[in-house]
């Protein structure tokens, strides 16, 4: 859909683009995330532009630039940390390596309190700054509002020409008064009001529009994305334009297919077919360690099946029909679909064959513009039920990218110098470090408690800032004492697969009955293929917190529930340890894989 007077992020090259956009949103206008060169004349009918952080240094030759003909577009524009440092170097102003690296919170005081984008806000308040380089001289006009102890221009304005700049971060949780910094940014501007309601009057018509007289074929996961999407689309065009289908690929949770099954059913929606295609996707997955392998295969699967059955049903594209996929706007951004944002991982539904077919025009995304609280308070308008809206988000490739795949043992010759007893574990996990992807290996942390104490913790965020070879930082909950690791190699069989069907159920149901349930994003339940006996197994939790998954933060399970999870785990057959991860993301990814 076409935004006009809208606020524009900017992308250079931070992964926090996103949560800046969110926290427009949340003020109640329309926000995308666009390419850091976007040239002016493409912007000029923006209400305000906001130009994100990003990972380089402004005076570097390979550094992403703007155009900075948006200065003279007359809109509003605010500059976080780069972006801040970008506009200062393209209006003849300076930015140098600063004499001390800032990280962390600081205090930032305020001067020219009579500013209109400080109103409200106190004279000091605490900050978060990330950043090497600093501005060392303002451009002409520019003038400085803040300041902390170690950032001279900490707060920049022109505000003849609302050009604003802040060297630290309003958009994370840690700035104090972040979230009303940028609502004065946003009231300055002259943007159109936004909110979902607005959103499902205008997106009827748009979809309407964009199939015509085709109708919609859709992949269904049982995931809050795929279900939203599905009743949307039966909902604007009416259950005989529409037909589901279900693939069981055999990396579904416990019950799955028969609880979205019921659910539609409960919501008068008729047209789901139910494939059961595992066999299938477990053949193809025979012998496959890469994660990335693993996911482009889990797609080409999903494709081949969707093809497989939209021939039998009479429901190809020559037949007048689309596909209808559930991707979200942060889906969108995490493949790397704007320049600076690294590719961290490849999404399912944005594999080459699709990409082909979106080009053509056949591909439909009535989610793509929304975040996941959007996506949910979309679920709740259109009368989903509670449970099923609130479910933690879950990938669609499913157990696949939970369970790890691993050929070899992989050896780690780097120890710690920690005063707690620890190990190299002997697999690696993907994680995100300096906007990018790493591959690493993890550290399990071993004490008597079995329960990650403070010390465990800071441990947790030190390591990987530390050292080079770990990504992670775990727990162990089932060993006291580091034991004789036994690999065995792995990949993604059906026996696996129940196995963590199991172990993730039984989470599931005690962090529901503890009462935890609604304070945890997502509980991912991993598979290692490594025990303590031959053919032996390890399960992973990794319960997080988080907003939109861009950033998370490792959660805490309170210890009764720990144990019985682990004490429970262990029961099962072919399980021998049991760990909590407690990386935030960065370093780790919420994932493994
Ligand atoms: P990461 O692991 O990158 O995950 O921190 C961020 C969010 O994305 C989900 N995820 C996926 N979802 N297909 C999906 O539909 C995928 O291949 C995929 N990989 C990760 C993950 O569960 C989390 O919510």
């Amino acid at each position: 859909m076409e935004h006009q007077k809208s606020i524009i992020v900017l992308d250079f090259g931070g992964q926090y683009a996103h949560l800046i956009a969110r926290r427009v949103r949340q003020c109640g206008v329309y926000s995308e995330i666009m390419d850091a060169d976007t040239p002016a004349e493409e912007l000029k009918n923006a209400a305000g532009i906001i130009l994100s952080g990003g990972p380089q240094s402004v005076y570097d030759s390979e550094s992403p630039q703007g155009d900075p003909g948006i200065f003279d577009l007359a809109i509003p524009v605010f500059g976080i940390c780069y972006g801040l440092q970008w506009m200062v170097q393209a209006l003849g102003g300076t930015v140098s390596p600063g004499t001390v690296k800032e990280y962390g919170k600081a205090k930032l005081q305020l001067e020219h309190t009579d500013v209109k984008v400080l109103s409200d806000l106190p004279e000091e308040m605490t900050v978060w700054m990330s950043h090497g380089d600093a501005v060392s001289a303002l451009p002409e006009g520019f003038m400085r509002i803040g300041k902390s102890d170690d950032c001279e221009f900490a707060f920049v304005a022109q505000t003849e020409k609302d050009l604003y700049g802040v060297q630290f971060h309003p958009e994370v949780v840690h700035t104090e008064y972040g979230q009303d910094l940028i609502k004065n940014f946003v009231s300055l501007c002259n943007a159109e009001p936004w909110n979902i309601g607005s959103y499902v009057k205008n997106i009827g018509d748009a979809i309407k529009e964009e199939v015509g007289d085709r109708k919609i074929f859709m992949m269904v996961s049982g995931g809050v994305d795929s279900t939203v999407a599905f009743v949307l689309i039966n909902k604007i065009l009416g259950t005989d334009r529409v037909q589901g289908l279900l693939v069981d690929t055999g990396m579904m949770r416990k019950d799955e297919v028969l609880l979205v099954g019921r659910a539609f059913e409960e919501l008068g929606i008729d047209n789901l077919r139910i494939e059961d295609a595992s066999q299938y996707f477990l053949k193809k997955l025979v012998e496959v360690y890469e994660p990335e392998d693993k996911r482009w295969i889990i797609g080409d699967a999903f494709l081949s099946v969707q093809r497989r059955v939209s021939e039998e049903m009479g429901l190809t594209m020559d037949d007048g029909w689309m596909l209808g996929q559930g991707t979200i706007y942060p889906d969108t951004i995490e493949t790397g679909e704007t320049k600076n944002a690294d590719k961290i991982k490849t999404h399912h539904n944005r594999i080459p064959e699709i990409q082909k077919m979106m080009e053509e025009g056949f591909v439909i995304e009535p989610l793509r513009d929304l975040y996941k609280d959007e996506v949910r308070e979309l679920g709740v308008e259109l009368g989903l039920p509670h449970d099923l809206v609130w479910r933690h988000p879950f990938p669609g490739p499913g157990l696949g990218v939970r369970i790890l795949c691993a050929q070899s043992a992989s050896t780690i010759e780097e120890d710690l110098d920690i005063a707690i007893t620890h190990a190299g574990l002997p697999v690696q996990s993907v994680g995100v470090q300096g906007d990018g992807r790493s591959y690493r290996h993890a550290v399990s942390l071993f004490t008597h408690e079995q329960y990650p104490n403070e010390q465990c913790w800071n441990l947790a965020t030190s390591i990987p800032n530390q050292s080079s070879a770990f990504n992670r930082v775990l727990m162990c909950t089932s060993h006291a004492e580091v034991p004789e690791f036994v690999f065995t190699p792995g990949y993604v069989t059906m026996k696996r697969s129940d196995l963590l069907r199991e172990a993730d159920a039984l989470v599931h149901r005690i962090m529901y009955d503890a009462g935890f349930y609604a304070d945890i994003w997502q509980f991912p339940v991993v598979l290692l293929p490594f025990g303590t006996s031959e053919g032996g197994q390890s399960i992973v939790l990794r319960p997080v917190e988080s907003q939109e998954a861009m950033t998370a933060n490792a959660a805490v399970i309170p210890e009764l529930a720990l144990k019985q999870m682990t004490k429970e785990l262990l029961s099962l057959d072919g399980i021998d340890m049991v760990f909590q991860d407690l990386t935030h993301k960065p370093p780790g990814t919420i994932e493994w894989e």
